[in-house]
């Protein structure tokens, strides 16, 4: 695992960014891991700002992000496919066709999922996964307590996990109770994990992921055994780093 500190979130998001575009370099029609919510937003914006000036051509990419609420309709602002639009396909210029978000509307929810994996899993496993990390330690949706070996699921969602994401919603209320989300086993498929943190609310988490025993009881712990984890985090989410 590799710990890289920097001054602020702008400067996670230059630094990710940078990283981003060494490790896609070569690759031919590279398979991106997209996470939503606030951590990766500042990736984003350094990536639209390399895919503008020509750095990079994501056109062809494929992508899969990596979890989705379940029951909230895609035209919905906060639904996980309207984030990806509005803050990675649209921007960077990238193949909406080729972007692909867990079904949380499906019918059969666990065969759509199921077959998620294995697109994944048929490509190899994503190029670059892009993560955050939750306040209780998840990654995706995989909440504390979840299988090390789980593949694209549904889960429900922890009660922290709903408080924190209702800045996104009129109320907490209105957080849906389960998500899809890719499993820590899909999540250590990927060939580079790139986990980006900013700001104290996240120090906890940090600390127990770098520092800690490997637990379900943090999940992102998990990526000390990940063969190519880099941890881009600011100085307040490095505090509580030994
Ligand atoms: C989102 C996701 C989650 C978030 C985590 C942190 O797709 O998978 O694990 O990365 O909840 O969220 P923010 O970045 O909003 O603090």
């Amino acid at each position: 695992m590799e710990v890289v500190i920097c001054r602020d979130a702008d400067e996670v998001g230059r630094v990710a960014a940078d990283r981003m575009v060494s490790y896609l370099e070569g690759l031919d029609t590279p398979v991106l891991g997209l996470a939503t919510g606030s951590s990766p937003l500042a990736l984003y914006r350094e990536l639209a700002a390399r895919v503008e000036a020509g750095v990079i051509d994501l056109s062809h990419a494929l992508a899969f992000a990596l979890d989705e609420y379940v029951g909230v309709p895609l035209e919905h602002p906060e639904s996980y496919a309207s984030v990806i639009r509005r803050t990675v396909v649209e921007p960077l210029k990238m193949d909406p066709a080729r972007v692909r978000v867990p079904d949380g509307l499906a019918d059969d929810l666990a065969a759509a999922a199921d077959e998620y994996d294995a697109a994944i899993e048929a490509l190899g496993g994503v190029d670059v996964q892009v993560l955050g990390v939750g306040s209780n330690g998840h990654i995706g949706f995989n909440e504390p307590f979840s299988s090390f070996s789980s593949r694209t699921r549904v889960k429900t969602l922890m009660q922290q996990t709903r408080e924190d994401n209702a800045r996104f919603f009129d109320s907490v209320d209105e957080v849906p109770q389960h998500c899809v989300t890719q499993g820590l086993g899909t999540i250590m498929d990927s060939h580079v994990a790139l986990l980006v943190a900013s700001g104290e609310g996240k120090a906890d988490a940090v600390a127990a992921m770098v520092e800690g025993c490997v637990s379900a009881q943090w999940p992102a712990s998990i990526l000390q055994f990940h063969p190519r984890a880099v941890i881009i985090i600011d100085e307040a989410a490095a505090s509580k780093l030994k």
